[in-house]
């Protein structure tokens, strides 16, 4: 990344330094960028949000600061999240999500081309889009921080902080629980940055897909070189007795190319009540959402469904980064 040039000053040596001066006009490209010391960093400013929202006090933290988000794919959550989080920090935001095809990207504007002219509006960019490596990209051309949001099917780094705050939040601990991971394990990249991130806890994991949709091996490897307790199955049954985290997720049916294999394993999955009754009293079970019928909706009144309070956690996560990256952490 280039010189900063945004309304905040970007920290000149982030090595050895505080959380806070680590991340202050810094990118958020990857989970790899964050070790316990960050991620606590970020796990006790959420907290310390999501008690300012519960107070229902309006903040001016980053009042002035402006936002562009710029999603080249479809989302819900995480750009309301992140319009969310900057409007209740006192910021404002461009939104250009579900507008991609009216702007100029539409008549084939580059990446960079699109970047650098954002950038002279804003403050932060969050960016979503459809290749591996594009929020590098954005980041490379960008003079202010670019956090990303979703890189095909690479990282998701924002959800899978949220995720694990979650995990946090709903079982006191991350260090000591099996966690299993079940659906579309190739193509979801929350599950690639979550399996990332928790390879700094002394977890066990669980991956249950069917064999097309197995976790990427280069994921697996790095796993089983670091000696994690791994194993990878087909059914859910192998797992719902001993996990303490289900994480659910929906098979991706736009990274297909063959329709025919995305119709032979769409419906392979799904959690029921009945499944349930099996699984630990204490299990939470987690889902990116949206969901398209790998939880059944009669799931919901469980108390161990934890998904509409993940996506809660999301906004205080970004309410969290967003300050951080804009040097008021
Ligand atoms: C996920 C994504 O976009 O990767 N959604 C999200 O950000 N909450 C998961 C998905 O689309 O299945």
């Amino acid at each position: 990344m280039v010189e900063n040039r945004s309304l905040y000053d970007r920290a000149s040596d982030p090595v050895g330094s505080t959380p806070q001066a680590r991340l202050a006009g810094q990118d958020v490209l990857s989970v790899d960028q964050f070790d316990r010391e960050l991620l606590e960093y970020v796990f006790s400013r959420s907290h310390e949000m999501r008690q300012m929202v519960e107070r229902a006090s309006a903040s001016v933290l980053l009042r002035g600061a402006v936002l562009t988000c710029l999603f080249y794919e479809p989302s819900t959550r995480t750009s309301a999240s992140f319009i969310a989080a900057m409007e209740r920090l006192g910021g404002s935001v461009i939104p250009i999500t579900q507008g991609v095809q009216y702007s100029s990207v539409s008549k084939g504007e580059s990446l960079p081309d699109t970047i650098r002219t954002l950038e002279q509006y804003s403050d932060v960019i969050v960016l979503r889009h459809p290749e591996i490596g594009a929020a590098k990209v954005a980041a490379d051309y960008a003079s202010i921080p670019v956090i990303n949001a979703g890189d095909g099917t690479g990282e998701h780094p924002t959800q899978a902080l949220l995720d694990l705050l979650t995990i946090q939040e709903e079982l006191g601990t991350i260090d000591g629980l099996q966690v299993a991971m079940v659906g579309d394990l190739r193509f979801g990249r929350t599950v690639h940055s979550l399996t990332k991130l928790l390879q700094q806890y002394d977890v066990k994991l669980r991956y249950v897909s069917p064999d097309i949709l197995r976790l990427p091996l280069t994921l697996m490897n790095q796993l089983r070189d670091l000696g994690v307790d791994v194993r990878e199955s087909h059914d859910v049954a192998d797992v719902i007795e001993t996990a303490d985290v289900l994480y659910v997720t929906r098979i991706q049916k736009e990274r297909f190319t063959d329709m025919a294999q995305y119709d032979e394993v769409k419906d392979l999955y799904e959690i029921t009540p009945d499944i349930m009754t099996r699984a630990k009293q204490d299990m939470v079970v987690m889902h990116p959402l949206p969901r398209v019928g790998e939880i059944h909706y009669s799931v919901d009144s469980d108390p161990r469904a934890a998904y509409f309070r993940q996506v809660k956690n999301g906004m205080f996560v970004r309410m969290a980064l967003l300050a951080a990256v804009l040097g008021k952490g």
